[in-house]
């Protein structure tokens, strides 16, 4: 990338800032104040797959963490401090785990093959494969394959954002939250209702309840 490169942006910004106060003159100064997003999205990198944009939200109105196939491990200080946030400061009411089809993540954790250290993170993604090599092995079409770890990924990281302590705590104190699994099609730009979502500890195995308050 050239530094030519880097200037377009920078007056793509620039146009970007004057379009949004042409249309409303107090955005950045309301937005300034406060944030008050209702959901938290977690998230594909993939460029492909641009959060807010693609459900037509604006700034200050989803909060956002995004990793390499949406992965939601029990102990990644990084997920878990958005998750905390989001819940106990930002009060968001939904948490939506987002995979998409097509995702190179998903394709690599099928992979025999060296990706490097990224191997170690998308060993989350093989444990899913391995729980269910049978149901995948099974379809013959490889995009096939590749879509149901997909959706099987975005379901089981929907059960790990339930298992935290800071969903079951929310749910303890009574708050509405419920998490959910969409997916996106890269190719005509639909998210989808996996139906997967958790509103209530009731709905994950006694191993993982934090407390028996919450059945
Ligand atoms: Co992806």
């Amino acid at each position: 990338m050239s530094d030519n490169d880097l200037d377009d942006l920078l007056k793509l910004n620039r146009s970007w800032a004057k379009s949004m106060v042409d249309a409303d003159e107090q955005f950045f100064t309301d937005l300034c104040d406060q944030q008050q997003p209702k959901y938290l999205w977690i998230g594909c990198s993939d460029s492909r797959v641009p959060a807010a944009e693609i459900v037509g939200l604006k700034p200050g109105e989803m909060f956002v963490h995004r990793n390499i196939a949406n992965v939601v491990p029990h102990s990644d200080l990084n997920c878990l401090a958005v998750i905390q946030y989001a819940v106990e400061v930002l009060d968001v009411e939904h948490i939506i785990v987002t995979g998409h089809y097509g995702c190179g993540g998903i394709n690599a954790a099928m992979e025999k093959k060296d990706h490097g250290q990224i191997d170690n993170w998308l060993a989350h993604i093989k444990d899913i494969y391995r729980l269910n090599y049978d149901r995948i092995t099974a379809l013959p079409d490889p995009e096939d394959r590749a879509n149901l770890l997909c959706e099987l990924n975005v379901s089981a990281q929907v059960r790990n954002v339930a298992k935290t302590s800071i969903v079951q705590n929310a749910w303890r104190e009574g708050k509405s939250l419920k998490v959910h699994g969409w997916v996106y099609s890269l190719k005509d730009g639909i998210l989808q209702d996996l139906k997967v979502g958790i509103g209530s500890a009731g709905q994950l195995h006694d191993a993982y309840r934090i407390t028996a308050e919450l059945e």
